[in-house]
């Protein structure tokens, strides 16, 4: 296995699937080492695994290839998802790879433009509920248990074993285990997802220690951040998420009490940030580095930056931040951010007098 390119596939033999997968070529993500960022914070091997440049643009293919195969293998004849966006997209790409109708909900007004139009696109009956996620979540719950269409949020099983191939692919790109590992946490699916697969590499005998798991939520939406502050058992609903952050405006992971388990049994941590905080790291990371990431996944590096500045992580560190999802998924967050672009009569005395003051 160790010629196979790094894709999620490469990982098969710990992956559920025994037929061909339904696949639009997942993973194999690039691992970034944030040279500007880092040096600024005094933390010389920082990276950040982008998950953006996925086939959809996020994690949520890693999956959806496992899940959507696994719905094909069941012989489930439908699919459905409520989300805050990038789970449909994927979904909604990979049911129509399928050949299978999907359904998903989304909480009314609050996902982001380029993730409503890819569910769209790729054929997927769209519905959007007056509330918020949580209550999306609720009742697509009850609709698949009623009606016999196969579930594929992260209450799913499948879709963590696809996106446990995360973790596997930053260690074979970084040569080791990280020191750390940073994920923004919404469902709390993700964070889950990866520490369980590192316990297996651990059970297996590839690796002989895990990284610090570490999430980071939004100041608006931190549930999982309270539970571990104030050393809860279970993580306490949020009942009114609020974030720039649309795609982990969660109140109620439903992978909450695995999350605590990840970070408390890794002596990793969980902190917040706020949406100035992440909007500013979303900058850095296009305008320092290249990358291009939506608000939800600028937070784990924002979230590196605060626990740097209280002085609660070594400098020495190697830290693999996860950037969850492109750039592109919501652009309006960008417009609003950014100068609108110069525009000018089409002279060269025009366009010299931008470019002289440009520099
Ligand atoms: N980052 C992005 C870009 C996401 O879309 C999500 C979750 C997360 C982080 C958090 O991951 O839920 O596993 O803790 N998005 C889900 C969705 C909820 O519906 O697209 P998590």
């Amino acid at each position: 296995w160790n010629r196979r390119p790094i894709s999620v596939w490469r990982y098969r033999e710990l992956l559920p699937v025994t037929i061909p997968p339904v696949t639009l070529q997942e993973g194999g993500t690039p691992l970034y080492h944030l040279e500007r960022i880092g040096r600024e914070l005094g933390l010389p091997h920082l990276y950040a695994k982008h998950e953006g440049m996925n086939p959809t643009g996020s994690f949520k293919d890693r999956g959806m290839t496992v899940g959507v195969s696994m719905a094909i293998q069941l012989g489930m004849k439908s699919v459905a998802c409520a989300s805050t966006g990038n789970t449909s997209a994927s979904l909604a790409a990979y049911a129509a790879k399928a050949g299978i109708p999907a359904i998903v909900l989304l909480p009314a007004g609050k996902v982001a433009l380029g993730k409503v139009a890819q569910a769209l696109m790729h054929g997927a009956r769209v519905i959007a509920i007056r509330d918020n996620f949580d209550v999306a979540l609720a009742m697509v719950r009850n609709l698949c248990i009623e009606q016999g269409i196969y579930l594929l949020n992260s209450v799913n099983p499948y879709r963590l074993e696809g996106q446990k191939t995360i973790g596997f692919e930053a260690i074979d790109q970084l040569g080791e285990v990280p020191d750390r590992m940073v994920l923004p946490v919404g469902n709390a699916g993700n964070i889950s997802a990866v520490y369980k697969g590192l316990r297996e590499l651990e059970h297996l005998g590839f690796i002989d220690r895990l990284p610090m798991m570490t999430g980071i939520q939004a100041a608006g939406s931190q549930p999982v951040v309270e539970a571990i502050s104030g050393g809860l058992p279970e993580v306490r609903p949020e009942m009114h998420p609020e974030t720039v952050a649309t795609a982990i405006r969660i109140g109620a992971p439903v992978n909450g009490e695995k999350a605590l388990i990840a970070i408390r049994e890794t002596g990793g941590t969980a902190g917040s940030v706020t949406d100035e905080e992440i909007l500013s790291m979303q900058r850095e990371l296009a305008q320092k580095e290249g990358i291009g990431v939506e608000p939800a996944s600028a937070a784990s590096v924002a979230g590196i930056k605060k626990l740097i500045e209280e002085g609660a992580i070594d400098r020495d560190e190697r830290i693999v931040c996860v950037v969850t999802g492109h750039l592109l998924k919501d652009p309006e967050t960008v417009i609003k951010q950014c100068p609108s672009p110069v525009e000018i009569d089409a002279t060269e005395q025009a366009l010299l007098s931008v470019v002289r003051s440009s520099f």
